[in-house]
C-alpha cells in the first residue's frame, strides 16, 4: 500500500530512516516517497486497462514539482484549476495536451491562456463560462475543446465540504439542462464538443456512489456521442484512502495488516465500472489527486513540550494547522506514529501545534506511547491536501519538502526563509 514501515524500529520512508530526515532537515518536513505514489498510479492505470483511457493526476492534491515531473514521466496527464497549476505542469515538464481544467471561476486570462497552452479541455461548469470561452476562443483566432461538467444529483455521502455532485453544490451543470446546453455549444463557432465530465466528491470508500452516478449518467452520455460524436467521459476522482486503518481492519495496525477488507481497491473500482463504461466504446478520463499522493507522503514533527493539565496530555509539536489544516477544517483523521517506535503503555493525548487557537490540534485523546521533547512524531497520510494547504499563519515559513527514491534524498522544496513571508508587504511613505 505504501513504503513508510517500521525497520529495526525505526520508521522508514523507503530506503531512508525518517530520523535522520527529520535531524538533517528539519521541522516540519514533507517527505514523499516516489515509489508509493508511481505504484498507485500503475495500479489505477493499468487496472483500466481493458479500456481506452487517461488518468489526469488532480495537481490541486499536490502541486509540488518534483511530484508532477515524477508522474508526468509515467504518463499521466493532469487536472488543472488555474493558470497557477498549469504554469506548474508545464515548468514540471508535463504535456498540456493532457490537461483538463476544471473549476467554476475560470477568468478570462485563464480562459487565454489554456487555449494558447493547448490544453486538452476546458471542463465547463456553466452556461455563462462557456459563452465567455467561445468569445475568449473568437479573439484569439481558437476552437476550444470543451466538456461539459454534468451534475448528476448524486450524494457521495463523503464530507459535507468535499461533497460535490448534489444540485446543493456550486458545481457543474444540473443533469436535466445538460442536453440544451449542449445543443446551444453545438452553435458555438469557436467551441468543440469533446467529451462530458463529472466528479462527485472526494474521499469516497464505497464503489458504490461510483457506479450510480455513473449508471445514471450512461444514458446522456450515449446520446452525447451520437449527436455530437463527442470523444471522452471523464468520471472525475474522488478514490479514497486509508487514514485509519484501525477502522478499515479491526484493531490492526497497517504494518500487521494483510490486506485490508472492503476498501475501495483500484480492482474493486475497476471491476465496478468497467462493464458499464467499456461498451460506450468512449475514451475514459480520470482525475485522481488523495489516490495516488495521500499515503505517499507524511508531515514530520518535533516534540516540543509535553504538558499535563488538569485533565489532559498534551503534546505539543512543532508542526501546526499552518502546515497541515486537514483536521481542523475537516476533523479528519491522520495516523500518528513515532520514527523511533516506543513501547509501554500508550497515554491518551491530545497532539497539538503551537498556534493560539484553540482548532490547532492534529489529535485529539489519542493513545500515544510517553513521548518526551526532541522525539519526532510523523503525521501519516499527509501526502494529498497537505502542503497545498499551508498557509502562513502565525508568521510561520512554509514547510521544506523532500523525495525520496530508494536510498536517494532530494529537497525538493527547501524551507522557506522567514523574511520571505513580508517580501511583498511594504510601508506606506507616511509611515516609512
Ligand atoms: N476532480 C475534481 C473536479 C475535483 O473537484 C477534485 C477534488 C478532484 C478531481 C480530485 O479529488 P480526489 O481524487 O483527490 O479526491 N481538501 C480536501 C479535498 C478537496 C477536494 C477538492 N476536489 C481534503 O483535504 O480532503
Amino acid at each position: 500500500m505504501h513504503d513508510f514501515r517500521y525497520v529495526n524500529g525505526r520508521l522508514y520512508c523507503e530506503g531512508v530512516s525518517l530520523e535522520s530526515l527529520a535531524l538533517k532537515h528539519g521541522t516540519p518536513l514533507y517527505v514523499y516517497s516516489q515509489h508509493t505514489l508511481l505504484e498507485h498510479f500503475r495500479k489505477l492505470d493499468s487496472a483500466l486497462s481493458e479500456m481506452d483511457h487517461l488518468v489526469c493526476f488532480a495537481v490541486k492534491a499536490n502541486s509540488n514539482l518534483a511530484v508532477l515531473s515524477a508522474l508526468a514521466g509515467a504518463g499521466a496527464g493532469f487536472d488543472i484549476v488555474s493558470e497557477g497549476e498549469l504554469r506548474r505542469v508545464i515548468a514540471a515538464g508535463g504535456d498540456t495536451s493532457k490537461c483538463a481544467f476544471a473549476g467554476v471561476g475560470k477568468t478570462e486570462s485563464e480562459i487565454a491562456f489554456a487555449l494558447k497552452a493547448g490544453i486538452h479541455t476546458f471542463n465547463v461548469e456553466s452556461e455563462p463560462e462557456l459563452e465567455r470561452i467561445n468569445r475568449v476562443a473568437g479573439k484569439l483566432k481558437k476552437v476550444a475543446p470543451i466538456a461539459i461538467r454534468v451534475n448528476p444529483n448524486v450524494n457521495a455521502r463523503t464530507h459535507a465540504k468535499i461533497t460535490t455532485g448534489t444540485y446543493e453544490n456550486k458545481f457543474g451543470i444540473a443533469f436535466e439542462r445538460v442536453e440544451e446546453v449542449y445543443a446551444r455549444a453545438s452553435k458555438l463557432r469557436n467551441i468543440k464538443l469533446r467529451g462530458v465530465q463529472m466528479h462527485i466528491g472526494s474521499q469516497l470508500t464505497q464503489v458504490k456512489p461510483f457506479a450510480e452516478a455513473v449508471a445514471k449518467v450512461l444514458p446522456l452520455v450515449r446520446s452525447l456521442k451520437q449527436r455530437y460524436g463527442i470523444e471522452f467521459f471523464s468520471i472525475g476522482g474522488g478514490i479514497g484512502i486509508i487514514y485509519n486503518p484501525a477502522l478499515a481492519s479491526g484493531n490492526a495496525a497497517w504494518w500487521r495488516r494483510p490486506a485490508a477488507k472492503g476498501l475501495l481497491t483500484p480492482a474493486r473500482y475497476a471491476d465496478a465500472l468497467t462493464p458499464l463504461l467499456k461498451p460506450l466504446g468512449l475514451k475514459i478520463l480520470l482525475e485522481p489527486g488523495r489516490f495516488i499522493v495521500g499515503n505517499a507522503g507524511v508531515l514530520l514533527t518535533r516534540v516540543e513540550y509535553v504538558k499535563r493539565t488538569g485533565k489532559k496530555n498534551f503534546v505539543i509539536v512543532d508542526a501546526a494547522m499552518n502546515d497541515l489544516i486537514r483536521p481542523a477544517f475537516y476533523d479528519s483523521y491522520h495516523e500518528i506514529l513515532p520514527l523511533v517506535k516506543r513501547r509501554g503503555a500508550e497515554i491518551p493525548s491530545d497532539i497539538v501545534g503551537p498556534i493560539c487557537e484553540s482548532g490547532d490540534y492534529f489529535a485529539k485523546d489519542r493513545p500515544l506511547h510517553k513521548v518526551s521533547e526532541g522525539q519526532h512524531l510523523a503525521l501519516l497520510s499527509a501526502g494529498a491536501y497537505g502542503f497545498v494547504m499551508a498557509s502562513n499563519y502565525n508568521a510561520r515559513p512554509l514547510a521544506a519538502e523532500v523525495l525520496v527514491n530508494g536510498t536517494k534524498v532530494c529537497v525538493v522544496r527547501d524551507r522557506q526563509p522567514v523574511e520571505d513571508i513580508w517580501k511583498f508587504e511594504k510601508l506606506p511613505p507616511w509611515l516609512a
